[in-house]
């Protein structure tokens, strides 16, 4: 079993020389166990015949939009849907072009419009082209609205020239969706997350907030979306891209945040509250921007509401995990919070050292739950995020089993 074992692919080959990479790519993703699907562009039937992808996949290749026979058989539309990955390898300066403007001229590209499964681009093209501000641009672009860009790597290229702009080595291309994946721990399941700070409001042009940057919720959210599930993330203002997860909302203050996540809880199975929510609030915010007429200034703070402990407390709840932010005695306030919230599990860590928490790219957690603790050591956010979500689905679905065994 791999994290590719029965992941449908659909496999879009673009007119460039590294087409024939696309051969020994298909062999791989069938090797380690995905359906492969491939969709050729009239360009690349020129580098590979459709032949060699039919044999090499199992399936028919696909290269018609308008072509009635394959319509009836699997169109443009149950194309798109059939994917649970839309794989571009190699994919031109053209039609990474023609991808950012939404263009539908071909079967490929309205595959691409037409579906809601996550896409992928391995782009191969001379390094100047690459290196072109429109195609850099392009990039950019599509990075932006959620594309995963893979390579291109750098080293000698068809035409003589020495440069970025190879496809990347098919078995790098394979490597990277394995991690795409993840291994569907928690496939079927729905998690919202909470990330990010809050920021309360004093006047229009002033707010109380912390230092949370969001890195550790948006790693946790694309930490679930890899192990199978389906994520919603609610985070307060952060300078982050959005994840790529199936739903973001916005907030500010910590009273947004809580409407927003007891409007979703309802349909999640796990909560994971990651967010540095504000526990004091300016009771009122003016709404005009307070002169510095006064040489002091007293700002009454009222508590906010707790959303872990409204959570936890719902007759119907999710698997709940809160997070706890510490500079001392950091097991203890752990334990003391699973119990004190009656929560599944408590993710510790340590504020003003040197073991990650706020801002940084790494974070170290120690974690506990009803029976059982353990330590995850310093490491990226990225890394932490996946050993949490892996213990999270471990306890989730002991949790369960053990319920329905009763
Ligand atoms: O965002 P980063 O820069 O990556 O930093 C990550 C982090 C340090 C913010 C994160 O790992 C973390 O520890 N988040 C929780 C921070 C926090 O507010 O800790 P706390 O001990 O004050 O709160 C405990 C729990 O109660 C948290 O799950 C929090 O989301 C929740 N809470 C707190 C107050 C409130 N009104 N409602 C809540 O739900």
């Amino acid at each position: 079993m791999t994290n590719l074992t029965g992941k449908q692919i659909v496999l879009g080959v673009t007119g460039g020389i590294a087409a024939y990479k696309a051969a020994e790519l298909t062999r791989l993703l069938r090797n380690a166990g995905a359906s492969v699907r491939v969709a050729m562009t009239r360009a690349a039937t020129a580098f590979v015949s459709p032949l060699t992808f039919q044999a090499l996949s199992g399936n028919p290749v696909h290269t018609e939009l308008l072509d009635t026979e394959e319509e009836s058989a699997m169109g443009h539309i149950s194309l798109a849907r059939w994917a649970d990955l839309v794989l571009i390898a190699p994919a031109t300066a053209d039609f990474i072009a023609r991808l950012r403007i939404g263009l539908g001229d071909d079967l490929l590209s309205t595959v691409c419009l037409a579906t809601r499964a996550s896409i992928a681009v391995a782009p191969a093209m001379n390094q100047a082209m690459w290196d072109n501000p429109a195609t850099q641009e392009n990039v950019r672009c599509l990075s932006d609205r959620g594309v995963r860009i893979l390579g291109p790597a750098e080293g000698d290229q068809a035409c003589g020239e020495v440069g970025l702009g190879r496809l990347l080595e098919p078995q790098r291309i394979c490597d990277e969706l394995e991690s795409f994946f993840g291994d569907g721990a928690l496939a079927g399941l729905s998690v919202l997350i909470s990330a990010g700070p809050t920021r309360e409001p004093i006047d229009p042009v002033r707010y109380i907030s912390n230092r949370s940057s969001g890195k550790m919720g948006y790693a946790l959210a694309e930490a679930a979306a890899r192990a199978g599930a389906k994520v919603s993330l609610v985070t307060g203002p952060t300078a982050l891209k959005a994840p790529r997860v199936n739903e973001v909302s916005w907030v500010e203050s910590a009273a947004e945040m809580y409407r927003c996540i007891m409007s979703k809880v309802p349909s999640a199975d796990i909560y994971i509250g990651a967010a540095a929510v504000a526990d004091y609030s300016p009771e009122t915010a003016a709404d005009r921007k307070i002169k510095k007429d006064q040489l002091e200034m007293v700002l009454t703070l009222r508590k906010t509401q707790d959303i872990l402990s409204a959570v936890s407390a719902l007759p119907k709840r999710p698997f709940t995990v809160g997070f706890a932010a510490e500079t001392d005695d950091l097991e203890n306030y752990a334990r003391q919070k699973l119990v004190a919230k009656s929560l599944d599990m408590v993710a510790a860590n340590w504020v003003g050292r040197d073991e990650g928490g706020f801002e940084n790219d790494d974070n170290a957690l120690f974690v506990c739950w009803n029976g059982g603790d353990t330590y995850l050591p310093l490491a990226s956010k990225k890394t932490i995020a996946e050993q949490l979500i892996h213990l999270i689905a471990e306890r989730y679905h002991a949790q369960n089993s053990a319920k329905d065994s009763r």
